[in-house]
């Protein structure tokens, strides 16, 4: 007979069944059809992400797995399902949400993220970490993206899911995402496992950028080559996507990506008003610090060239005070 684990997992593959079954095909889906429709997901991504709806009722998934003899206590380990505080019952745990199906590496079900489709909080309910599923090393979209981030040796990484459906959807199939939390090492490992160059596509709000930075310095230790993606302030992809198109991401988003250090100038820059001598000096002072960080001296040299054209400084005096900086810090 199949250990627990494995019981876990085909009970995960019911769930997916059951809540893609629901908002395709049934009436109970209506309300999460509407909202699908009104996010503009096609027919297409549905299918590709296995997205479902969870029923507004209190015994669906339940009840399916208890008849098809699912201990419910495993299944409140697995996360699928609550136990009343009296103990006398189980009710499903997820509820009148969209529910998107999270993949191991091998592209086995092995937990959920639920999205609210009213203003009920949290926004998103995701599964807790159990014995099958550990959000620190798992990746959103590993599985399906895999092949063309083999093929292209390049990934996009995106903060939602519904991020890397909607850059699915305009023609980037080499796209995963972290699940609501900071990258780990581990995470960054098996990135760097399937590709050399990382492209972050983060929001554009300052937890997107703050995390974007956490995030490039993680793949960097990990070996990977960082682009940091263009997104005009406080869009997200699937914002950015539905309001200019699929060309305007391709050509002006992920096309324009930045460099770390370029995303780091960009970043020291603002606040700062550089037609003022001494915060233009505190922002040269601060770029040479960055760039006496780098390990290449090909990039180094680029960088201070940059500076030294901007501000109509000697590249000499550039290099030698970077020097000092790398001398003092070392
Ligand atoms: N997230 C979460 N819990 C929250 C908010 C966010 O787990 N309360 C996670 C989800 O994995 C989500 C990701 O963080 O996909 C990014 O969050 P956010 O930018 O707020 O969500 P979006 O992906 O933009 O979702 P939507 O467009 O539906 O608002
Ligand atoms: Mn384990
Ligand atoms: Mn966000
Ligand atoms: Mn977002
Ligand atoms: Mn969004």
């Amino acid at each position: 007979a199949d250990g627990p684990r494995e019981r876990m997992k085909s009970a995960h593959e019911i769930a997916a069944k059951l809540y893609y079954h629901v908002l395709t095909l049934t009436e109970q889906g209506a309300d999460g059809r509407n909202y699908v429709k009104e996010r503009g997901f096609t027919r297409e991504q549905i299918e590709r992400f296995q997205i479902g709806f969870a029923p507004d009722r209190w015994d669906s998934l339940t009840t399916i797995l208890s008849k098809r003899q699912y201990s419910l206590d495993l299944m409140v380990e697995a996360g699928l399902v609550g136990e009343r505080e009296s103990k006398d019952g189980y009710f499903d745990r997820f509820r009148n949400r969209l529910m998107f199906p999270i993949w191991d590496g091998q592209g086995r079900v092995i937990a959920f993220g639920g999205r609210t489709i009213s203003d009920e909080k949290p926004k998103y309910l995701n599964s807790a970490d159990t014995p099958i599923f550990h959000k620190g090393q798992t990746l959103y979209g590993l599985h399906l993206a895999r092949p063309s981030i083999r093929k292209e040796g390049t990934v996009i990484l995106f903060e939602g899911y519904i991020d890397v459906i909607a850059a699915w959807g305009a023609g980037f199939s080499n796209a995963i995402a972290t699940l609501g939390t900071a990258l780990t090492e581990e995470q960054a490992k098996i990135i760097r496992r399937n590709a050399e160059t990382v492209t972050i596509c983060y929001d554009s709000d300052q937890a997107g950028i703050n995390a974007a930075f956490k995030s490039a310095n993680i793949l960097e230790q990990a070996g990977c080559v960082i682009k940091i993606a263009d997104m005009p302030e406080g869009l997200d992809p699937d914002d950015y996507i539905r309001t200019y198109g699929a060309n305007r991401f391709k050509s002006d988003v992920i096309g324009a990506s930045l460099t770390f250090m370029s995303f780091k100038m960009r970043y020291l820059r603002r606040g700062k008003n550089l037609a003022n001598e001494s915060e233009r000096m505190r922002y040269i002072e601060e770029v040479l610090s960055e760039i006496s960080s780098l390990p290449r001296a090909v990039e180094r040299d680029h960088y201070l060239r940059q500076i030294a054209d901007e501000f109509s400084l000697s590249l000499e005096a550039l290099k030698q005070e970077q020097y000092q900086i790398y001398r003092a810090n070392r």
